[in-house]
């Protein structure tokens, strides 16, 4: 019944590229509806229009109307399936339908005020997460904390079986219903904590954005994980090498103190030490926490007395722990016999959809050589989309060239920084020339020194391969 439905909204336009386009948004950006009223004018007057006002932005339609627009299906059959309800002689839609991707995702409606169990539409921890997630073809995979299984279904399309997990009964049904929407038939469903439903058992993916908010309340499932400071992350992070098949990826989401001084490592690498696993951390600018409290409150915000007395009430909890700053990244680990390497990234610029395989070729550099091994005689390319941004400032009544940053946009947000004189080589990279045949041939054609321009452009490649963003000439 779900899959047929799941048809007949994919015929009627209930996708997020149609539906982006009819909302005048961004084409083939995950759909998120911000401002309902808005986005009812724009929709118009057909069969879709009417879907997606009941079914995504959470208004009612005469049962009449929606008999037309749903037929052959009945409106009896999907209030049985949990999709509609009346009231009176109106239609709602008694969970909401997401268009995500090629993906329907069911979650709960918007109404307020939210159940302890709320389900939510997926929102930009679930975007930076799918972004972070590789999209090789895998064999088992495993999500935990499923939510509306926007994960777990990304992963069905390219996993052979997928195992979704949640504590909250009502996910793990809307979970079914998302990937009977979306035709999809290998995400099994498994109820418990963590990795408790998954004891013994190894995979080749395995992903989890928890409700990892560090937070002193316990009002909603999909946020508060109920664990002391940022000890969910911790409790995830550390677990998830045992439930990761030699040579597999487990991807996290979290967010987790930041040391005082800047030179100490991000925690989750400490989590990590004897796990077996080479990993990678990217993340975000920290907050502080008065502006970490502020954000996880908004909702109160419009109550000035409830929403300082909430912000007073995280401060405290959060010094408590003699935290200044909260860090929120992805954590990448690849099992591996006897592996312990890391690295650790700041985001400079927003992540994007091939953040994953950026990180992959992030963690391969990590194991066949040390960043040192990157000499004169190294043969590179750069990958296509690398971005190499350069301004120039004005210094004692001149224009001077500053720093090159290159970036590679949509992908996981890191910039690496080179001084203009490397440029010279770096511009010039073709996978054939050597590094120091290239600082040879731009020694004759500029006068400057060759062993000098050799060095600078050495240090700087070594950066941009350590970053995924220059590649070895073999493997390009
Ligand atoms: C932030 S939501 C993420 C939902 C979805 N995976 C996504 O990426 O949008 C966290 C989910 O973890 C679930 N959860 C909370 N505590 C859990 C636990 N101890 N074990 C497993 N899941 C848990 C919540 O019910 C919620 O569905």
């Amino acid at each position: 019944m779900l899959e047929r439905f799941g048809e007949l909204l994919r015929a009627a336009g209930y996708t997020s590229s149609e539906l982006a386009a009819r909302l005048d948004m961004v084409l083939g950006e995950p759909f998120a509806p911000v401002s309902a009223p808005v986005h009812s004018r724009r929709l118009g007057e057909d069969a879709l229009a009417t879907l997606a006002r009941v079914l995504l932005l959470g208004y009612s339609t005469p049962r009449d109307r929606a008999a037309e627009v749903l037929a052959p299906l009945g409106i009896d059959e999907l209030i049985a399936a949990g999709v509609l309800r009346l009231d009176g002689a109106d239609v709602w839609g008694a969970v909401r339908i997401t268009p995500y991707e090629d993906l329907l995702l069911v979650s709960d409606p918007d109404a307020q005020p939210w159940a302890e169990d709320h389900v939510l539409a997926p929102g930009p921890t679930a975007r930076a997460l799918d972004h972070f997630t590789p999209r090789t073809p895998v064999g088992r995979a495993l999500d935990i904390g499923t939510g509306s299984g926007v994960q777990a279904l990304r992963i069905a399309r390219h996993a052979d079986h997928v195992v979704a997990t949640d504590t909250n009964a009502r996910a793990l049904d809307l979970t079914r219903m998302s990937a009977q929407l979306s035709g999809l038939a290998n995400v099994e469903c498994r109820h418990g904590s963590l990795f408790e439903p998954v004891a013994g058992e190894e995979f080749d993916l395995v992903v989890c954005n928890p409700p990892f908010v560090i937070s002193p309340r316990s009002d909603y499932s999909y946020r508060d994980g109920g664990f002391p400071g940022d000890g969910l992350t911790e409790a995830v992070v550390s677990a998830m090498p045992a439930h990761i098949r030699d040579g597999g990826t487990g991807v996290v989401l979290g967010n987790w103190f930041v040391a005082p001084d800047a030179a100490t490592p991000d925690r989750p690498l400490g989590w990590l030490e004897r796990a077996g696993c080479d990993v990678v951390v990217v993340h975000y600018d920290s907050e502080d926490i008065l502006e970490y409290a502020a954000r996880w409150n908004e909702e109160l915000a419009a109550d000035g007395t409830a929403y300082g007395a909430a912000i007073d009430d995280w401060v405290a909890y959060l010094a408590g722990f003699g935290a200044e700053a909260i860090a929120t990244g992805a954590v990448t680990m690849r099992r591996r016999a006897g592996a312990s390497n890391t690295r650790s990234f700041q985001m400079a610029v927003r992540p994007g959809p091939t953040a994953g395989a950026q990180v992959a070729r992030i963690v391969a550099t990590l194991t066949d050589a040390p960043v040192d091994a990157i000499a004169g005689a190294s043969v590179l390319k750069v990958p296509d989309g690398v971005l190499l941004d350069q301004r120039l400032g004005a210094q004692n009544g001149e224009f001077v060239v500053g720093t090159a940053q290159f970036t590679l946009p949509q992908a996981a947000g890191i910039a690496v920084e080179a001084q203009p004189a490397a440029l010279h080589v770096l511009l010039a990279l073709d996978g054939e020339r050597s590094l120091a045949d290239l600082a040879a041939e731009v020694a004759v054609e500029t006068d400057l020194d060759a062993a000098e321009i050799e060095s600078l452009a050495v240090r700087a490649a070594a950066d941009l391969y350590a970053a995924g963003m220059v590649v070895r000439a073999e493997r390009a």
